[in-house]
């Protein structure tokens, strides 16, 4: 096998179906809501590179200060052999983890964007030529075959990307992991903190309209993949912090009442004037909550670690 090798294990039409599918059942509830999975697009995880260089989005260089200490301390915990990394994306604090695994034999990223794991993964092999990096194009909540590679197994899910599954999707999302590892292996989990209000919003609403632009990507994606007549001029971006759930949630309002064709699924959708689909959650987590969550899939927390400010916290846990 060459050191990089890219496995997508759902056929292109599988994917395609899956889109049409969550266009179609978001799109004619109420309200209206779509997953985020469908920002990442090439031009999708271009923005989302963008955002993590922002001023007001700390989550990337929090948890990236969190890296650049802890990692030797979580190579030596665990010894991993496999580093298996789920919404990898660039991969970028990744290679901090990577240069700290003494062990290291195989490196799994495993994403549904194909240019960020394609870009990803050339990069890696040229600070790491000695590296097998197996890429996989998969959808992290549906279930994942993995090739059979040495043990032990670190699991690495960071970003904050479990904070954007809702509740129900977290637990099984997490048993999901549980099912994935062996006795002894270990899941590395990034999870955005709670914290103030306006510092939240912030991040997900920055000066430069990075973060609209990421939002309103999703409207190209479906007119570029179902014929969609989207203006997204049409529509305004919005982020809001619920306080009940604990949650930042990104939202597209309609600013006029509007009609938008979706010929590959047959669909007209109306809006009415300040209508809003949501297009994401992102959960902002405590401790106690997430060791919690932890253990009800079978999980142990073991270490957990903040960022100097206290904003951002890594934990590592081991499947029991
Ligand atoms: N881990 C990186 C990237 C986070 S952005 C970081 O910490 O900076 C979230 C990543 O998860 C994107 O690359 C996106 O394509 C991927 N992603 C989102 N939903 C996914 C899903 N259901 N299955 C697989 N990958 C997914
Ligand atoms: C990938 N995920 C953790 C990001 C977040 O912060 O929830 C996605 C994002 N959405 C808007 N900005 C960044």
């Amino acid at each position: 096998m060459s050191p990089l090798s890219i496995t997508r294990t759902l056929p292109a039409d599988a994917t395609a179906a899956a889109l049409r599918a969550d266009v179609t059942q978001g799109l004619t509830r109420t309200p209206k809501q779509l997953p985020p999975k469908w920002f990442y697009d090439a031009r999708g995880s271009e923005l989302f590179e963008e955002i993590t260089k922002l001023p007001e989005y700390y989550p990337t260089r929090a948890e990236r200060e969190i890296l650049l200490t802890r990692s030797a301390h979580i190579a030596a915990a665990t010894g991993a052999r496999t580093l298996i990394e789920l919404g990898s994306g660039s991969s970028d604090k990744t290679r901090h983890l990577i240069g700290a695994l003494t062990e290291l034999h195989t490196y799994l990223p495993i994403d549904v964007s194909d240019s960020a794991l394609a870009a990803a993964g050339e990069a890696l092999l040229t600070e790491h030529p000695g590296l097998t990096v197996h890429a996989l194009v998969a959808d992290f909540q549906k279930g994942i075959q993995l090739p059979d590679t040495p043990g032990p197994r670190l699991l690495a899910f960071l970003g904050g990307t479990i904070g954007n599954l809702l509740p129900e999707e977290r637990a099984a999302f997490l048993r999901s992991v549980h099912a994935m590892l062996s006795p002894g292996d270990a899941l590395l989990l990034g999870t955005d903190l709670v914290k103030g209000e306006a510092t939240l919003v912030a991040a997900y609403d920055d000066g430069q309209g990075v973060t609209a632009a990421f939002n309103k990507n999703v409207l190209q994606v479906i007119n570029r993949e179902l014929g969609g007549d989207f203006d997204p001029a049409d529509f305004d971006h919005v982020a809001l912090w619920n306080a009940d759930h604990e949650w930042i949630e990104m939202r597209l309002r309609a600013r006029t009442d509007l009609t938008v064709k979706i010929p590959a699924v047959d669909l007209a959708v109306s809006f009415a004037e300040g209508e809003e689909v949501r297009t994401e959650i992102s959960a902002k987590f405590r401790e106690g909550g997430v060791r919690s969550e932890l253990a009800a899939a079978g999980l142990k927390l073991s270490e957990w670690w903040t960022d100097s400010a206290g904003r951002f916290a890594l934990s590592l846990s081991v499947r029991v």
